[in-house]
């Protein structure tokens, strides 16, 4: 097919392998990088390695740690299956999931410790939330290099010059530098950041930043969801790199003879995709099924909102925000229901643990006060949603609430918008995400952190005519699809002055 061999390297793993008993099952973790990266690779195949977290995980791989995740989105134990190595006629859909063993103490610092308890809650601007201990930076650095011997032993299989390495996300800073140390010039290094690169004076309270910015720059280019992350990636590379020398025109950073562009690329979502799941009939009963079951009246207005339970979230001011609505405006109640979908997400860490409880109490509190007999006004689940469940459910809600305080990008707010029919919803979009960056101006815009204005821009939604309603809708499914799933593929693997030449059937 005179593509590239292309490797994908994330901390996260699209499926893993759990026990039930005696029988092995396969659970999709959520969460939007493997979401998003899924069904890129059944696209354009290759190898992807990623922390193999499940129990049964080594249960399933062959002697060198390799599973084969075949064409079918089926989620039943046997959706990826261990007794076929790869092949040469690749069967189209399949691609090849390579896992990388961590102990229990390099959970702890590494996944835990340094990538959740220091670059997280500091590229979102939450320096009160940065812990570190000793122990995370040896982790770290010891954990990155393991990926990145990885990396490095599956492309020495392929033509190196014809390989590339897509590295994602903040666990693995220091990979590009390593495989480059590894590989030499010849391989292609791509790193996607997915969250929020702050400016230099939040940055400048990381440790380590320098030996982070330096792992960063052993690859080719960085991409970064928004112009505002770029920039401020280049702020802190010209501050904390003496010898690094930034071309702000370009966007280029020239560093041990090496170039490396850094790009602003928005991530997407596979806008037909979600729009043909979003119709089917798992899709169209779920909500069908959640009125029945929670008594919702057909002529209800029904708000939603999809997230982990990650205090970036915002999920607390969402729910005062509604509290303070329904105080105020008593003709309401009875007339709203909001679903809350959570995923409970790093809950060894204390503060995911206080979001829960707190995002549990506010439900409760909303419900204990204004609940009647025929009215619950929170819904709250934190029961694993298939995507045809969510999408079915973002084309049923009336409004779809958005409200982090910060975030990368928000893929949750595109497939909201893309899972939108002909009598489309309003979304309410938190001016804290990359999302709003790229195409706010269509949305509803919210500031989290002001409870009565929150408020007022939940009423505004509820009221908002007809015409205003479409006509925001159609600006944001013209935004969202000018900037889907695959041509953020093209432009993160586009190497500099070349077309890309992978596996890309166009659609
Ligand atoms: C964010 C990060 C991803 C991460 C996901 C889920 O989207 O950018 O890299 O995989 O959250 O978090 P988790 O800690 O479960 O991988």
């Amino acid at each position: 097919n005179g593509g590239r061999n292309l490797i994908v390297v994330s901390n996260r793993q699209p499926y893993s392998h759990e026990y039930d008993g005696e029988t092995v099952t396969v659970d999709r973790p959520t969460g939007g990088v493997t979401a998003g990266l899924d069904p890129v690779m059944r696209e354009l195949g290759g190898t992807w390695i990623a922390w193999g977290d499940g129990d049964a995980d080594r249960a399933v791989v062959d002697d060198v740690g390799r599973v084969t995740v075949p064409p079918s989105e089926d989620s039943s134990s046997n959706a990826v299956s261990s007794d076929r190595s790869r092949t040469d006629d690749r069967e189209q859909g399949e691609y090849t999931l390579r896992r990388v063993w961590l102990s229990d103490a390099e959970v702890q610092n590494y996944y835990y410790g340094f990538s959740n308890q220091v670059l997280w809650p500091l590229c979102h601007s939450f320096l009160g939330h940065v812990h570190c201990d000793g122990a995370f930076w040896d982790a770290y650095r010891t954990v990155n290099q393991r990926f990145a011997a990885n990396a490095a032993t599956s492309a020495s299989d392929d033509v190196l010059a014809d390989t590339t390495i897509w590295i994602h996300d903040y666990h693995l800073a220091l990979a590009p530098r390593a495989i480059r140390r590894q590989l030499g010039s010849a391989v292609d290094v791509a790193q996607f950041w997915h969250i929020p690169w702050p400016d230099w004076n939040t940055f400048r309270a990381c440790p380590r930043r320098q030996d982070l910015v330096r792992g960063l720059l052993g690859a080719d280019r960085i991409g970064f969801h928004t112009n505002r992350y770029a920039e401020n990636f280049l702020e802190c590379v010209s501050t904390a790199v003496d010898d690094a020398a930034v071309d702000w025109s370009d966007r280029r950073v020239r560093y041990r003879d090496r170039e490396i562009s850094i790009r602003a690329i928005p991530m997407g979502v596979p806008v037909d995709d979600v729009a043909e799941t979003a119709t089917t009939a798992e899709a169209t009963a779920f909500p069908a099924r959640l009125r029945a079951q929670h008594g919702i009246e057909a002529g209800t207005t029904l708000a939603v909102g999809v997230d982990r339970l990650d205090y970036s979230k915002g999920i607390p001011e969402r729910l005062r925000a509604l509290e303070s609505l329904l105080d105020d405006t008593p003709d309401l109640r009875g007339d709203l229901t909001y679903i809350q979908v959570g995923s409970v997400t790093r809950e060894t860490i204390p503060a995911y643990r206080a979001i829960q409880e707190e995002v549990a109490d506010c439900v409760e509190r909303l419900n204990d006060r204004f609940g009647t007999d025929d009215w619950q006004p929170v819904v709250y689940t934190t029961a694993h949603l298939s995507q045809a469940e969510l999408f079915g459910l973002y084309r049923e809600a009336d409004l779809g609430i958005v409200s982090p305080l910060r975030d990368g990008m928000n893929l949750v707010a595109q497939e909201y918008v893309a899972a939108q029919g002909s009598d489309p919803g309003v979304l309410l979009l938190s001016r804290g995400t990359g999302a709003y960056d790229e195409f706010g101006e269509h949305a509803l815009a919210l500031n989290p952190c002001d409870v009565s204005d929150f408020a007022t821009t939940i009423e505004d939604a509820l009221a908002m005519p007809d015409d205003e309603r479409r006509r925001r809708m159609d600006g944001l499914s013209r935004a969202v699809s000018e900037r889907d799933l695959d041509s953020w593929v093209s432009q993160c693997l586009r190497q500099d002055g070349k077309q890309p030449r992978v596996r890309h059937q166009p659609t």
